[in-house]
């Protein structure tokens, strides 16, 4: 059931670069499994089981001390930035249990984003983050949402974000009209980086800008090149292309977006999505050209991620009653994510059964 997936052999992202300050402890659930997780003074982000060794205090209660040690709040235990404790106040002959050592988890900072595998810390191989290059790169002008709590499992983002045929009703007036349901869908899928990738494009000419776009790029009436790709289980990168019609592809004109979604399990209720938007830098906004396009995206956004929410919540409610006699159906639009269903699903019995 849709409702029920957990993925935690995956890389996830635990934040954004900029929200890790040094030595500042941070706790988090990921794909159940409690981390915390620090910037160290050399500049490194670590991640450890949350738990202290001692009695299953929460380490991120506690607090960071002299010579970079985290003390837990409860009887003092200190670690290290390896997760070796290296004091234990109680025991006045220094003696130390080698038990007393916090499990640690793979972190990868990359294009901006801080990325943390959950699962069996030995079992990601192959496997890197996706790389999504826009985000630390001066010629983009980047803003993002933070952590938005999301009570849903996330592969009800995951599908929301692969189909665009919900832009009517559910984005109406906004970012949404009912044409874009009519565009045709071209799926590709593939693997990069270990991470299987699925998608959609769909390209349209002459078409009529919905308001909100029509705002952040300047144009009414576009020739626009449209693409939402799952690129891992933790993430979504959805790019806009516009020229004015006719002008498909004409140097100089091109104006668009590159949004990328984070979608983080909590568990298999809930989750955390950020939205991290990416325009060139020194696009403008039509209503407004004094401002950036991001600016402005940031101003009237929310509103549409708020539909999203809203109608990802009411989907999860649903879910709490048996399916007796009832069944999803899929339409057309919906074969990339009947894929990425498909694909999700089986990334999870694979770390199920260890041997394959
Ligand atoms: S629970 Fe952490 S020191 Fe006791
Ligand atoms: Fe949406």
């Amino acid at each position: 059931m849709a409702a029920d997936l957990l993925i935690r052999n995956a890389w996830y992202v635990a934040g954004l670069s900029h929200e890790f300050a040094t030595a500042q402890l941070c706790g988090q659930i990921i794909a159940e499994r409690p981390l915390v997780l620090w910037r160290t003074a050399d500049g490194k982000i670590v991640a450890f089981d949350e738990r202290c060794c001692h009695k299953r205090m929460p380490l991120s209660k506690g607090r960071l001390i002299e010579g970079g040690l985290v003390e837990c709040a409860y009887h003092g235990l200190c670690y290290d930035a390896a997760g070796n404790c290296v004091r234990v106040p109680s025991h006045p002959d220094g003696r130390i249990p080698p038990q007393l050592r916090l499990r640690g988890f793979p972190v990868v900072e990359q294009d901006g984003l801080v990325w943390v595998w959950p699962g069996d810390p030995t079992a990601n191989g192959a496997v890197r983050p996706p790389r999504l290059p826009e985000i630390a790169d001066p010629a983009w002008e980047t803003a993002d949402t933070g952590p938005l709590p999301v009570p849903a499992n996330s592969l009800l983002l995951i599908e929301n974000l692969l189909d665009i045929s919900h832009f009517y009703p559910l984005h109406d007036g906004n970012i949404g009209d009912v044409e874009n349901s009519r565009i045709p869908v071209r799926l590709e899928e593939g693997t990069r980086d270990g991470n299987p990738y699925v998608g959609t494009v769909r390209e349209a000419r002459g078409y009529r800008q919905p308001p909100f776009l029509e705002d952040y790029f300047g144009y009414d009436l576009v020739d626009r090149d449209h693409t939402h790709f799952l690129v891992s289980p933790g993430a979504t990168r959805v790019e806009m292309k516009v020229w004015p019609a006719g002008q498909h592809g004409a140097p100089g004109l091109e104006r668009g977006y590159v949004i990328i979604h984070a979608h983080t399990p909590v568990d298999r209720g809930n989750h955390v999505w950020r939205l991290i938007v990416n325009m060139p830098a020194g696009q403008k906004c039509k209503s407004d050209p004094a401002r950036s396009a991001v600016e402005r995206f940031m101003e009237t956004f929310p509103a549409v991620i708020a539909e999203d929410r809203w109608a990802l919540e009411q989907q999860q409610r649903m879910f709490a009653y048996p399916d007796d006699g009832y069944r999803e159906v899929f339409l057309r639009p919906d074969r990339a994510l009947r894929r990425a269903r498909e694909i999700l699903t089986e990334l999870e019995r694979a770390e199920r059964t260890p041997a394959a």
